[in-house]
Order: structure tokens, then C-alpha cells, then sequence
């Protein structure tokens, strides 16, 4: 897709389709549609008030009309009055979803309430999400070459148009969330952690080292939590490193962006019930995101000191799994009691964390479908995130503001630290079912130093059925953040 920003009024842009936006406030047409209105012959006051489109219950509404430069106006329903990047961005993405398979190759969205250079990029991402295919990866013979056509320009209609790069960054970033989509949907059968490791050798072209530790050299470095899990499956574990071409000079300030990688979570001997557990293929989000990520800025600012890692396992029940109640001695020293073989996320992040650490990261973000808590607390469109400390939390939800994500702070309550004691071990990986979703990442906690955000993405990865804004499957959650967390991280070294 390609895009541009064009300051004309609304009915004078040249394209197919011109997407207005409809707030739950505009019962009658408010005066800001009054010119669009009157030229088009009142179709906009026809429509509303005929009821064709209703905003509270409709997501969109196609009409022909004539009068203005566009052959066609979309109506996107946008929730209530207000601009910002998340809204700029859902709202775009509505727009081209709906144009799916339509004769429109280029659509005029207005951004109606004005946006500033982050809603504007917000809305460039949107637009790209809203033509993704997931069923276009392992192909539909049914759609024919109609059905499969999409927006190909872009004209973002308003007054404040930024700097064109900040455009061309947008589409950059847009094709990092369409690769950590296309990965987080691909099925397990087909995308295990040995290809996965394949795939992110491929970064070299984009000037980054890319190093794979397999089981040996884990051993080697006592990564026995990681290898505990990564143990089950004839798909042996790997952890992947990606480090920019300014990792190396960071010195004294380098992020690590650390994505949770299992291929597949059956859960293990804990095994998971049938119902949904096909949706435990996403259970790598976390790493196609943290590998997307690093893939983007590698592209628009190789000297970020970044380092991406990827810890990759598949987590099957077998005679080789570990057992609830097996012991293992992370990296870091402390050992764990394996309580539930299901809570694999965590034990796989101890190494990790521990490692990038190890390697020079200062700062570390990860990015994780650590629980189904996250899910029933936040749904799919938020994700939850903890710190420590509290400071760079803001930085990373500054970040997922300004790119049109949503993330909320949960506390990292170390008081409940008590509740993980192992009669065995120094710390078990699963305890009582209150307040689950904080205990994670107090584990978590345990083996990280370092100022470190940990994302929980159990509810915001993926979507369990199409919405108006995106289809089922990965949404790419995370990369648009961690690439400007990266870029604002290098700035303020
Ligand atoms: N990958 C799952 C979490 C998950 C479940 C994410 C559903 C998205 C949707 C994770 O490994 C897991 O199984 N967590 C358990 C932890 C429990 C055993 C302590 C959970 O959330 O039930
Ligand atoms: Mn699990
Ligand atoms: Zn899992």
C-alpha cells in the first residue's frame, strides 16, 4: 500500500472511495459534514437519518454518490468524538477491511477531527492491518483474482500533514506487524523453532548477527528451565538472538526485547483441554513480535542498540516432558519447582531474561502470552503490562500511546512473593489461582535486575473471530510499540 497526505477539503480529494468518519454523537449531520453534505445533495443527511447507517450498530455503510471528487462514500462508525492515535488507527483499518475484494484501489480517509503526526502514522498502520489475508499464507483456491483485490493508495485527508518520512516510516512498521501476524498464524506443523531460527537468519541481510543456541550450548550455559520445557518435543528448543548493528556500541545503554516463543503450548503433561487449544499456535507471538521488530528498525535506524531474543521450544507431553513436581536449576542458579508443566512461559523467560542480561541489556522489554488471566482481565484489545521500576513502564506505555496501542500497568506486587514458596526449590512456576496474572510476572521478576516492562499479551495477540478492524487470527500486537520504544530509547542515550 502506498500513501500520502493531501490538506484538500474532504470533497475535493481525488479517489475511489472517501471514508468519513461517523461519531455515536452525529444523530443529525453535525456542521462539520454540512459541505460534504450539501455537495453531495444531502446523501449524507439521507442516509443518517434514513437509518441505513446507524453508528451505534453498524460498523460501516457503502454509498454511491456524486457531487465530489470520490465515486463512493464509506461511513466508518468511530466511536465517540475525539482524535488519537488508537482510534485513528482502528478506524482506518475498519475502512479497508471493508473494502476487501471491492473495485477500490485508492481511498481518501479523512481524518476528521485532525490528527498530529503520530495519529497520522496510526492511521498509515490501521489502513495496512485492514488488508491483511490470513487464509492468503496457505492459500484459497475459491477467491478469484476479484475477490482478493485491496486498497493500494492511501490518502490521508486532513490539515496538520506531517513530514513525508514519518509516512514511509508507518508503512515500514506496517510491514513488521504484517510479518509477526504472518508468523504468529502460521501452524505449528510448519513453523517449529528450528525454521523459526531459519527465518530470523534471514536478518543478516538487514545488516543484524543473528546467533542460535541449540540444546548443547544451553546445557552448556545451565539454561535448564528453558531445556526443561524445550525437551518434550522431537522439534528440539533454540534461542534465538538478532543484534542490531549498533548493539556492539550501545555500551552502557542497550534495550533487549525478549518475545515468549513456544510453537505450540499443549501444555505439556498438565495438558490442556481440547476446546480452543488449536489457538496455542500463537503461543509465539511474543517472539514473532520481538523478531519483527527488530527486522523494522534494523531497516529505518540500523545503529539502535537492540538486541531481539527469541526463546523457541514447543511444548508437547511426551516421554521425554518434564514432570509436575520435577525440579530445574535456571541460569541465573535459583531452582524451580515445576508445579504445572502448563505454565511453560515463564520457565522458558527465566533463561531468557537471564541471558540478555548476560549479554549487555540494560533495559529489557518482553513481550509474552504468559496467561489466559490476561485474556479474562483485559479482552483482545488491551494489553497489560508490569515495571520495574514504575519510570520505564511509562516509557513503554508512551510508546504503545503514540503508536495506537493500548496497554495498562498492572502492579508488580512482590508482596505476594511468599505464595511461590516451594517446599523444594527456591520457587515453584504455578501457585493458587488469585491473582494469577500478578504472580507471573513476580516470577518473572526473579530473574531479571535490570530496568524491565514485562507485556503480558495473553488477550490482546489475537482475535478468536473476525472483527470489523481485523480478521481472526494475530493481530501483531506489540511490534509498532517496541520499534518506537527503540527509536525514542536511542534518542534519549
Ligand atoms: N500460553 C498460555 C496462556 C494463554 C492461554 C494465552 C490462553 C492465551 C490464551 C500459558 O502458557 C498458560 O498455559 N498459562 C496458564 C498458567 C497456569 C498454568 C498457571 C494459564 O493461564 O492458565
Ligand atoms: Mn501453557
Ligand atoms: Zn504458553
Amino acid at each position: 500500500m502506498r500513501v500520502r497526505a493531501d490538506s484538500s477539503k474532504p470533497a475535493s480529494v481525488q479517489a475511489d472511495v472517501l471514508a468519513v468518519p461517523i461519531y455515536r454523537e452525529d444523530r443529525e449531520p453535525p456542521p462539520d459534514l454540512a459541505q460534504l453534505d450539501e455537495a453531495t445533495g444531502g446523501a449524507i443527511t439521507r442516509t443518517l437519518t434514513w437509518g441505513e447507517f446507524n453508528p451505534i450498530e453498524d460498523e460501516t455503510a457503502l454509498i454511491e454518490v456524486e457531487g465530489i471528487k470520490a465515486a463512493r462514500i464509506l461511513f466508518v462508525a468511530s466511536g465517540r468524538r475525539g482524535r488519537g492515535a488508537w482510534r485513528a488507527r482502528r478506524n482506518a483499518s475498519k475502512a479497508t477491511r471493508r473494502l476487501q475484494g471491492r473495485g477500490a484501489t485508492s481511498l481518501a480517509f479523512w481524518l476528521r477531527d485532525g490528527e498530529d503526526a503520530d495519529g497520522y502514522a496510526a492511521a498509515a498502520i490501521g489502513a495496512s492491518q485492514g488488508t491483511f489475508r490470513p487464509y492468503a499464507y496457505y492459500g484459497r483456491v475459491r477467491d478469484t483474482p476479484a475477490m482478493l483485490r485491496s486498497v493500494e493508495e492511501l490518502i490521508l485527508v486532513g490539515q496538520e500533514a506531517p513530514d513525508e518520512h514519518v509516512l514511509s516510516d508507518a508503512m515500514a512498521i506496517a510491514d513488521g506487524v504484517e510479518w509477526a501476524r504472518e508468523l504468529s498464524n502460521r501452524s505449528a506443523n510448519d513453523l517449529y523453532p528450528e525454521r523459526m531460527a531459519e527465518l530470523a537468519r534471514g536478518l543478516a541481510d538487514d545488516g543484524c548477527t543473528v546467533d542460535v543456541l541449540g540444546p548443547a550450548e544451553m546445557q552448556a550455559l545451565g539454561m535448564n528451565a528453558l531445556l526443561g520445557v524445550g525437551m518434550s518435543s522431537v522439534h528440539e528448543p533454540r534461542l534465538i538472538a538478532v543484534k542490531l548493528p549498533g548493539w556492539e556500541a550501545g555500551g552502557n545503554r542497550r534495550l533487549a526485547i525478549v518475545g515468549k516463543g513456544v510453537c505450540f503450548d499443549s501444555g505439556g503433561i498438565s495438558l490442556k483441554g481440547a476446546e480452543r487449544m488449536e489457538e496455542m499456535k500463537h503461543d509465539k507471538a511474543g517472539a514473532a513480535a520481538v523478531l519483527a521488530a527488530a527486522r523494522t528498525v534494523a531497516r529505518l535506524a540500523p545503529e539502535t542498540p537492540l538486541m531481539a531474543v527469541a526463546p523457541m521450544v514447543e511444548n508437547m507431553p511426551s516421554g521425554t516432558a518434564q514432570r509436575p513436581g520435577d525440579v530445574v536449576k535456571a541460569m541465573n542458579g535459583k531452582t524451580i519447582e515445576v508445579i504445572n508443566t502448563d505454565a511453560e512461559g515463564r520457565l522458558i523467560l527465566a533463561d531468557a531474561l537471564h541471558w540478555a542480561e548476560k549479554e549487555g541489556a540494560t533495559h529489557i522489554v518482553d513481550v509474552a502470552t504468559l496467561t489466559g488471566a490476561a485474556a479474562v482481565a483485559f479482552g483482545d484489545m488491551i494489553s497489560a503490562y508490569f515495571a520495574r521500576p514504575r519510570e520505564w513502564g511509562s516509557e513503554v506505555a508512551a510508546a504503545a500511546d503514540a503508536t495506537g496501542e493500548w496497554f495498562w500497568e498492572m502492579p508488580l506486587a512482590t508482596e505476594y512473593r511468599d505464595t511461590l514458596d516451594s517446599a523444594h526449590a527456591d520457587i515453584v512456576n504455578s501457585a493458587a489461582r488469585e491473582g494469577s496474572l500478578i504472580k507471573s510476572a513476580v516470577f518473572l521478576s526473579e530473574f531479571v535486575t535490570v530496568p524491565w516492562v514485562h507485556v503480558d499479551i495473553g488477550g490482546s495477540a489475537y482475535l478468536m473471530r473476525d472483527k470489523a478492524h481485523n480478521p481472526k487470527g494475530s493481530l501483531g500486537t506489540t511490534v509498532s510499540t517496541l520499534v518506537r520504544l527503540a527509536r525514542d530509547f536511542a534518542a534519549g542515550a
